[in-house]
């Protein structure tokens, strides 16, 4: 397997290309998938207080530092704000309670995972808070507060001074959001995490952030596959059923799931498939041995639909009675 090229962030900290997701990732798994992701060369993990299994991250963590697979300085971590946390005396605890649950004592790249705020919920009350603010309501519904995204950013740089993340950035943030953010920021993003598949290529944010020294994550490398499980989706529509990607899989020996990331890394961007499965995990990593043609990305491209499957304007009023757009 060859190795796993890495991006530079503004800070020259280096981000591998491929990273492994843990977003449903589930319990009693993910601290063991963790580990085995580590002992198969994984040295990128994306992780996030929302998805409610950082403390397991933590212990995969510890399992493959203790047994001596890595140093904590060999990996990159992410994680990410979550919605409730923007107001800026909330932005450090937010912060130190995943350092925490991760046992670590810095993150390589802290995000404002949605341009949302959302009321808070103390930590104490419910961790990690999700959605809705008031699960027992009558009319259970997500609660917007909102936060100037300067203020929240303010903190966010805060946190790169105590020393407690390397790099901050962005996730679902569109064009004029950053261009707004950059016109002001004294640490500038370095990093904006956003759905990108074959069936949403983003062409313009992904240029935009280039030409603006910020580095693309693409998640949901294979679009549907992971909003199925949770109803959002339909398994078929998956890119990895494509006739073309399949096609040029075969020509090279690979997986549709390994063409579809190999076309994101040549697009030059990072990406964090998410696996429990220790084969596919091992599969996704293993994309660095081949080259896709001129051709082959262009056909790849223009399978674009502008299909977009994390879309708050959608699933913040079917699952959380609050309509709530950030894309238009
Ligand atoms: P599994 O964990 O069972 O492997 P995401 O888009 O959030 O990164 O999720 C990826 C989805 O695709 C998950 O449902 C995951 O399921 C599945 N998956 C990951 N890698 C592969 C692969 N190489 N081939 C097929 N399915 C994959």
């Amino acid at each position: 397997m060859s190795s796993c090229p890495s991006l530079v962030l503004r800070s020259g900290a280096k981000m591998p290309q491929v990273g492994l997701g843990t977003w449903k990732a589930g319990p009693g798994v993910v601290a063991s998938v963790v580990e085995e992701a580590l002992r198969a060369g994984y040295r990128h993990l994306d992780c996030a207080c929302d998805y409610g299994n950082e403390h397991e991250v933590g212990q995969g963590i510890k399992a493959a530092i203790d047994a001596g697979v890595c140093k904590r300085e060999d990996i990159f971590v992410t994680s990410k704000l979550w919605n409730t946390y923007h107001h800026k005396e909330h932005v450090r605890p937010a912060c130190e309670r995943t350092l925490k649950d991760l046992g670590l004592d810095y993150i390589d790249l802290y995000l404002i995972h949605f341009p949302i705020s959302l009321k808070f919920v103390p930590f104490e009350k419910r961790y990690p808070p999700e959605w809705i603010h008031d699960p027992e309501a009558a009319n259970p519904k997500m609660e917007v507060d909102p936060v100037p995204l300067s203020e929240t950013w303010a903190a966010m740089e805060e946190l790169v001074d105590a020393g407690l993340v390397k790099d901050i950035g962005v996730s679902n943030f569109n064009c004029q959001l950053l261009a707004d953010l950059l016109s002001y920021a004294r640490i500038k993003p370095s990093v904006n995490q956003v759905e990108l598949h074959p069936y949403l290529t983003q062409e313009f944010l992904v240029r935009f952030c280039k030409e603006n020294g910020v580095v693309v994550t693409g998640y949901s490398p294979f679009g549907a596959l992971s909003y199925a499980s949770i109803g959002m989706a339909k398994e078929e529509e998956s890119v990895l059923n494509n006739e073309v990607i399949g096609k040029i899989g075969e020509k090279h020996g690979k997986s549709p799931a390994q063409v579809s990331l190999r076309w994101a890394c040549q697009r030059g961007y990072t990406v964090v498939p998410k696996s429990a499965n220790i084969d596919r995990l091992k599969q996704n990593l293993n994309v660095f041995d081949f080259e896709l043609s001129q051709e082959e990305m262009e056909a790849i491209s223009g399978l674009n639909r502008n299909r977009r499957y994390n879309d708050p304007g959608v699933f913040t009023e079917l699952a959380f009675n609050t309509f709530y757009p950030i894309h238009n």
